[in-house]
């Protein structure tokens, strides 16, 4: 008799910047699947200075993500496929809204199988109700004063009510 956790593991990884009602209907489709589903946060994003620290970032996927049995929250840093293989996680997982997502993921998916062939990514679809929604945007229309409510989780509202102030102050 083995020992061995045959379980998968599986990285759910991201900047979350904020976290949106697409990641979490991603996460919660996820943990449906997997074992258990290590929601991680990048702490060294390229893509510029982000709204919330990483700390506020973690904060908000706890907060949202409370409840929802075999997820957790983690950074990291540097490569993915090392923080991976850290934890022991067989995949990597990550959602695909509409065909502009596919080039950059099925780039991202490649150069991780070079990097660590055991790896493998699976690819879910977010509910068709999220499939344009992004950060990026939902920061975007906040800031202008657009109503976000039906496209974060009440925390994340909150929190960028608190931080950017103005219009939907
Ligand atoms: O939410 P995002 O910004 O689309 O997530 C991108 C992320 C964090 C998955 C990606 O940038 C990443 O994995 N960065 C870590 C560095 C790395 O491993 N790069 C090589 C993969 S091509």
């Amino acid at each position: 008799m083995t020992t061995e956790n045959r379980g998968t593991k599986a990285i759910y990884p991201g900047t979350f910047d904020p976290l949106t009602n697409g990641h979490l209907d991603l996460i919660a489709r996820g943990a449906k699947i997997v074992d258990e589903l290590v929601v991680a946060v990048l702490r060294n994003t390229q893509k510029g200075t982000p709204l919330f620290t990483v700390p506020e970032r973690v904060e908000m996927l706890q907060e949202a993500t409370q409840g929802m049995a075999h997820v957790s929250i983690a950074t990291f840093d540097g490569l993915l496929v090392d923080f991976a293989r850290t934890q022991g996680a067989r995949a990597v997982l990550r959602g695909i809204r509409a065909i502009s997502d596919y080039e950059y993921e099925f780039q991202m998916a490649m150069m991780n199988r070079k990097l660590a062939p055991e790896l493998e990514t699976l690819f879910m679809m977010p509910a068709e109700k999220y499939t344009y929604v992004s950060s990026r945007l939902i920061k975007g229309v906040f800031e202008l004063g657009g109503d976000v409510s039906s496209l974060v989780p009440s925390n994340v509202e909150a929190r960028l009510k608190a931080k950017v102030p103005g219009k939907n102050a």
